[in-house]
């Protein structure tokens, strides 16, 4: 069973990001989702490599590392010397797709690329076979807290159906949260982020063991 959930830091508490992460870890979390804005892609801007490579001496932890940024090929590199163990970046926002895996993998890192709602599964056909992740953006990207959008419901079935037996995960992300999980799994991915309906809870372990258990 490879279903899993990876915590999304943006809804965190930064004042104390050390207690934060070790919450999930402690919570059984093996996968951390960091979410890079650009203010241009999105109209939201977050933290960058120098975040991320501070960060990255606080955890072993798998880091996902979600651009959404334009002009990925500028900044992959930073991203990945930053200690990414998966990189993603927006199929709508790369220049040259099959260029920006390349850089990822020739680096050993995970290669992912994540779609925005309004994107056809079906345009990932042409790198199916070169890829390690998918992530279904299942909200606008740029802000936490939104609500699923239930119409990329059918974008993750046809992902399913697409990616055969090949190695690939699944993510999907935003407004992922104990009401809307299940319905989630039950198209057949592997991954769910989950930002502000782990984060905002009242106990992270407690509502982490519920995620866990929806399936
Ligand atoms: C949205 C981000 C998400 C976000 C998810 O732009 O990519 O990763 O943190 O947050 P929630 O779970 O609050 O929708
Ligand atoms: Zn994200």
């Amino acid at each position: 069973m490879k279903r899993n959930i990876s915590p999304s830091i943006l809804s965190a508490d930064f004042t104390i990001i050390k207690d934060q992460i070790q919450s999930v870890e402690n919570a059984g979390a093996t996968r951390l989702h960091i979410d890079v804005m650009d203010g241009h892609f999105v109209p939201n801007l977050t933290f960058g490599p120098f975040i991320i490579k501070q960060i990255r001496k606080l955890s072993n932890i798998h880091f996902e590392t979600h651009l959404m940024i334009e002009n990925p090929d500028k900044y992959l590199q930073d991203y990945i010397d930053a200690g990414s163990d998966t990189l993603i970046f927006h199929y709508e926002a790369s220049n040259d797709i099959n260029r920006d895996i390349d850089t990822i993998k020739d680096n050993n890192v995970l290669a992912g690329i994540a779609i925005n709602p309004d994107t056809k599964a079906e345009v990932l056909k042409p790198f199916i076979d070169s890829i390690d992740y998918i992530l279904v953006m299942s909200v606008f990207p740029g802000f936490g807290g939104q609500s699923f959008i239930s119409e990329t419901l059918d974008t993750m079935r046809r992902l399913v159906d697409l990616r055969e037996d090949r190695d690939i995960l699944i993510g999907v992300d935003g407004g992922v949260n104990i009401n809307t999980i299940a319905q989630v799994y039950e198209t057949g991915v592997d991954v769910t982020i989950v930002g502000s309906g782990l984060y905002k809870a009242d106990s992270i372990k407690d509502r982490f063991s519920e995620l866990m258990s929806v399936w």
